[in-house]
């Protein structure tokens, strides 16, 4: 296909590539040119046709789409705006980079994370609400936020610098983007996954990690992160069974599993509390999966 659809609440962001809508006949025609923005009124009344873009300004399109979603992002942490706003703000910023195809939308989010540290509030309170407030958006965007508002919240009650911090953050926000890989019937159920396909879903940590590589010039602990946030202590891990994981690795491993554990209310699995989550996390600590240093870190930042 040369063309792909416009999101009906995402019109407003794109000025600089033409939009398209498909006639009768099914041909791409000319909507609006380069140049232009939609007429206001007829956006707020949803009065378009579906509308598409080419697949030749894509890139272009990613580009202000995702711009114009950190301002949006920005202009609501500076207004003070309600947190759940601010929470599927991100989660939108999210989205982008977790769509099929999407792969330069990544690019967008050490500026983001640049947008939070600017407009963050002293004592870090935002972050922790930020955590525990779930949002009615796709669980993989709703998994992702969370997991970046934990990391974020560990972060600052450690005392890191920021640059440490921004590192956290960008492999929070991609530690899963492999996933935009894989079929959807693998990621949107809430069903227990068969054995055969569960070794599908494995694969969305090299295809991350490669990914990123490939698009990307992020600090290398990014890709790292997206490859070896399933690995474990004791070797029980995947994709490649290792204990010599990075600090960064094991982390998010552990954050990822805590969030899983804490907020996803799976059929087959109910979400737990926070003390429930964390007396399960204990079992696989003494069972020599994760860190207990950093169990106990982890604990205390809960607790503080
Ligand atoms: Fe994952
Ligand atoms: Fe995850």
């Amino acid at each position: 296909m040369d063309y792909f659809t416009v999101r009906p609440s995402q019109t407003q962001f794109f000025k600089t590539v033409p939009f398209y809508y498909q006639s009768e006949e099914g041909e791409f025609l000319l909507y609006k040119k380069a140049g232009d923005m939609l007429d206001a009124e007829r956006t707020e009344n949803t009065r378009h046709p579906h509308l598409f873009i080419s697949n030749k300004d894509k890139d272009t399109a990613l580009k202000e789409l995702t711009t114009g979603l950190n301002r949006e992002f920005e202009r609501l942490l500076r207004q003070g705006g309600g947190l759940l706003e601010i929470k599927q703000a991100l989660g939108n910023i999210v989205r982008e980079a977790l769509t099929p195809g999407q792969e330069t939308a990544m690019l967008a989010l050490p500026e983001t994370i640049d947008i939070l540290f600017k407009n963050m509030d002293q004592d870090h309170t935002t972050m922790e609400y930020l955590a525990q407030m779930a949002t009615a958006s796709e669980f993989m965007v709703e998994h992702t936020v969370n997991v970046t508002a934990l990391t974020l919240q560990y972060c600052f009650f450690k005392k890191m610098n920021e640059g440490e911090t921004s590192v956290y953050a960008l492999c929070a926000l991609l530690h899963d983007v492999g996933v935009a890989t894989l079929d959807k019937s693998l990621v949107n159920t809430t069903e227990r996954l068969t054995e055969k396909q569960f070794q599908r879903y494995q694969a969305h940590a090299e295809a991350g990690h490669d990914m990123i590589i490939l698009n990307t010039d992020f600090n290398i602990a990014v890709a790292n992160v997206a490859l070896e946030h399933h690995e474990r202590l004791d070797k029980s891990g995947y994709p490649n069974g290792i204990n010599t994981l990075c600090m960064e690795s094991q982390l998010i491993g552990f954050i990822d599993c805590y969030e899983a554990l804490t907020y996803r209310d799976k059929t087959f699995r109910k979400a737990k509390t926070p003390f429930k989550t964390l007396h399960l996390i204990k079992e696989e600590v003494i069972a020599g999966k994760f860190s207990p240093r950093l169990f106990k870190a982890f604990t205390s930042c809960l607790t503080r």
